[in-house]
């Protein structure tokens, strides 16, 4: 079996910064990924529009010059979005939408991940001239959706997570207090978070990783697979149902791939684990795996078309720019997958030690 699609877009990765970062953008382009979204969470963060990099943080400016160069100008699409802090204010969303360097901003919940401690409330941000800001320029709001601050117990237990607790009491906030702010709810991994999208109004869709699709809690937990470590972690049976079924409605809209592919150097240490799987090399294979476990068959032309509009055209149309005319080919095959080899170090990815054979193969 072999699929042809339409080359497709990452809208939410993580491509870092230092001598490493040509490997993972090659790592992206071999897959027949055509742009990207690449997460400001950079460290020192990417914090203000324009500019030359300093010392305290990245400008989109300058953080996208310098991933271009490190290969990224081969994409057709590279949005960088602004990292949210106490430092952002209304004239630079003004000043960026009338540039046009930006595009979109991030929502950390503060210390809520990987380099997530330039974050800040989400009260503090609800109601006030940077959201009314962007909500007039038409900025997409990229949102990490998680409640900070919770103890281990409230973090994460059978009733409720951080996930649900803000997507029941922050997000009916948000969208009350800005109806036209136009929102990713990135990485979801919950029932909650995918009915609050499904229902939401037009401007609101979200992003799904492929290992959210493939993976449970128990598959984290049995053998502590730590590769499958990132934030928001796995959930049940149940949510991933939800995620299965968000991805698989006929003529859906709101739902689009965001990998989330995050390449951590050191996984694990003596003091616990790094949020983030890393799956460049490997992400239209895992999501095409997600979809047929969902129960699609992409031998059928409604299958494919399932596949495609996640893939490949929903994020575009989300986002307002072209889907892209270049097509990427998969075969129905058995492939490898290995560390891949940087010069920080190897990075493995996402599969490792999940016992998983890649069964789609990307044709080079
Ligand atoms: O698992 C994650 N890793 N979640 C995030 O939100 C950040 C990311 C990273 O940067 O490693
Ligand atoms: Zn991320």
């Amino acid at each position: 079996m072999l699929l042809t699609l339409p080359r497709w877009f990452d809208l939410h990765t993580h491509f870092r910064q230092g001598p490493a970062m040509a490997s993972y953008v090659q790592a992206h382009l071999d897959m027949g990924c055509a742009g990207a979204l690449a997460m400001p969470n950079t460290q020192p963060p990417v914090a203000r529009v324009s500019g030359a990099a300093e010392a305290d943080g990245w400008s989109i400016e300058s953080y996208a010059a310098e991933l271009r160069a490190a290969g990224g100008e081969a994409f057709e699409q590279l949005i960088v979005p602004l990292y949210l802090t106490r430092q952002t204010t209304e004239a630079m969303i003004h000043e960026g939408a009338t540039s046009g360097l930006l595009r979109a901003c991030k929502y950390y919940p503060p210390h809520g991940t990987t380099n997530a401690e330039h974050g800040l409330p989400m009260d503090d941000l609800i109601g006030g001239d940077v959201f009314r800001a962007m909500e007039e320029h038409r900025i997409v709001l990229c949102i990490h959706g998680e409640q900070h601050g919770l103890s281990g117990s409230d973090y994460l237990d059978a009733q409720q997570n951080a996930e649900t607790r803000f997507y029941r009491e922050r997000m009916p906030r948000l969208v009350a207090a800005h109806p036209n702010l136009r929102i990713v709810c990135e990485h979801i991994t919950t029932r909650v978070a995918a009915e609050f999208v499904a229902g939401a109004p037009e401007p609101i869709g979200a992003t799904i990783t492929p290992q959210h699709l493939l993976y449970t809690l128990g598959h984290l937990i049995q053998g502590l697979k730590y590769h499958l470590y990132c934030l928001p972690i796995v959930k049940f049976q149940d949510d991933r149902a939800a995620l299965r079924q968000a991805v698989t409605t006929l003529g859906q809209t709101k739902f689009f791939a965001g990998t989330d592919s995050a390449p951590h150097t050191t996984k694990a240490t003596a003091c616990g684990c790094a949020a983030g799987c890393f799956t460049g090399g490997c992400a239209p294979q895992l999501y095409a795996m997600a979809f047929e476990k969902a129960g699609v068959d992409l031998g059928t032309t409604d299958g494919q078309t399932l596949l495609e509009r996640f893939l490949c055209l929903n994020g575009p149309a989300f986002y307002d720019f072209p889907a892209s005319t270049r097509c990427f080919q998969m075969e129905k095959a058995r492939s490898q997958f290995a560390a891949l080899e940087t010069p920080a170090g190897p990075v493995p990815p996402l599969p490792t030690g999940m016992g998983l054979d890649l069964t789609w193969r990307i044709v080079p």
